[in-house]
């Protein structure tokens, strides 16, 4: 449950007063510069890192702070409804947590951490196809609270086949399929430091759990004799241990010796992406699930009209937080256009460069239905686990709700283009 602004400010400036300080600091350069000073050199630079000279991420705040609010006076802002409704789930607020990979990189059992947190407040959590542990683990924290299954579309249709059928069982209700990630970015921050997490079986939860990718590991092991490794360093030996004792089932020593977690790894690196990906595939996925299905990178509106061709129900205007394309449009800059082609046929979602309440603001104001937070829930989990990405959240909320009552709006309803300017 969500406490209201006024009163969390309250909280706030008392603690304060007795000497206390917020551990979660109020504005993302903060956050990002006391997560960085807590996380690993490795684990921040994936987290933090963009697409080659990260114009991308750059294009997404310039985007966002070229936008002003025009806020109107006199309309009695008493009450101030933050609820919405989204593919026919009544939610508290416009806010959902995009799906991010290798949570464990921020801190253990991350993932457990966000599921905690988001159904605390009533907030969908999307979970990763990445994620570091199983989507059945994080569903069983959650209750009633809203969940969805973000999928990137394998090479192997029955692992899809099965990771959705997970999903369905465990309570999801919505589909995000990733259209941007059909092959890895260009990321010069990772490249430097050669670090890869899925190389370390980090951000493989979903698949070390599915029955399907089992399967493919034990055949692989039976038909395929992994090459040399040419010259064993104490390094290689290290990770071959952390990687034994990630893979499920059977002891130690039998999968370090079969080099399980070697196969399993393999196993994924040739099966995570499709590059072949097209309209097609999406077409089909239809006879996959019976969720609704939300296309997450559309930035052309020629791509979200095609989208409403081929029948999904919904749509996420991303650039994957600048992590893709180097030099890309700005995810807030494609926003307006996709929503003059979309016309209300479909729900829009938008994330790429969100960092507050107000950012949130002028995403709904530009043609959004609701507005994902990324990196900052990541830094927020790093500094306090559970309790920080609360703290977080109740800072969006609150900005949020003051950004809207001190612009003259009621309701999430009332915000539109009329309270925006462009510079
Ligand atoms: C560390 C990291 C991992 C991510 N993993 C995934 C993922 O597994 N699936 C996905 O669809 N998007 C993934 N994303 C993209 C986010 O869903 C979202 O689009 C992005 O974080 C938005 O940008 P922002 O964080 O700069 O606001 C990831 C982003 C980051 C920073």
């Amino acid at each position: 449950m969500r406490t209201s602004a006024v009163e969390w400010m309250r909280q706030i400036y008392t603690n304060g007063f007795k000497g206390k300080m917020i551990s979660i600091p109020a504005d993302f350069d903060s956050l990002e510069k006391a997560a960085r000073e807590r996380m690993s050199e490795k684990g921040f630079a994936y987290v933090a890192g963009g697409a080659g000279a990260e114009q991308t991420m750059m294009n997404n705040r310039r985007a966002l702070d070229e936008v002003r609010i025009l806020p109107r006076m006199l309309k009695d802002v008493s009450q101030r409804d933050l609820s919405i409704k989204l593919f026919d789930q009544q939610l508290p607020a416009p806010i959902l947590l995009a799906p991010i990979g290798v949570l464990d990189l921020a801190i253990k059992k991350g993932d457990l951490h966000l599921a905690r947190a988001a159904s605390e407040f009533g907030l969908p959590m999307i979970f990763s196809n990445q994620a570091s542990m199983p989507m059945e683990t994080c569903a069983n924290e959650m209750g009633d609270s809203p969940r969805w299954f973000q999928l990137y579309w394998s090479k192997s249709d029955k692992l899809v086949q099965s990771f959705l059928q997970r999903a369905e069982n465990c309570g999801c209700s919505a589909l995000v399929v990733t259209l941007d990630t059909t092959m890895l970015g260009w990321r010069p921050r990772d490249l430097n430091l050669g670090y890869l997490p899925f190389l370390y079986a980090k951000g493989l939860g979903q698949y070390l759990s599915d029955p399907v990718f089992q399967k493919l590991v034990e055949e692989r092991m039976e038909h395929e004799d992994l090459p040399p490794s040419g010259g064993v360093t104490l390094q290689a030996l290290v990770s071959l241990i952390r990687l034994s004792s990630k893979y499920p089932g059977s002891s130690f020593w039998q999968k370090f010796k079969s080099k399980k977690g070697l196969y399993g790894v393999r196993t994924f690196t040739d099966t995570y992406v499709r590059p072949s990906l097209n309209w097609e595939d999406i077409k089909r996925l239809k006879e996959y699930t019976k969720l609704p299905i939300i296309l997450k990178g559309i930035l052309h509106p020629d791509d979200a009209l095609r989208a409403i061709d081929v029948g999904v129900d919904g749509i996420i205007v991303s650039n994957h937080g600048g992590r893709q394309v180097d030099g890309s449009i700005a995810a807030f800059e494609a926003l307006p256009n996709v929503a003059e082609a979309i016309k209300g046929q479909l729900p829009i979602l938008m994330d790429s460069g969100i960092r507050s309440g107000a950012d949130i603001f002028k995403a709904l104001a530009m043609g959004a239905d609701a507005a994902c937070i990324g990196r900052p829930y990541v830094y927020a989990l790093a500094l306090g686990g559970e309790a920080g990405v609360k703290a977080l959240l109740q800072h969006f909320l609150s900005e949020l709700e003051l950004t809207m009552g001190l612009s003259g709006c009621r309701s999430i309803q009332e915000i539109n283009s009329e309270m925006i300017k462009n510079k």
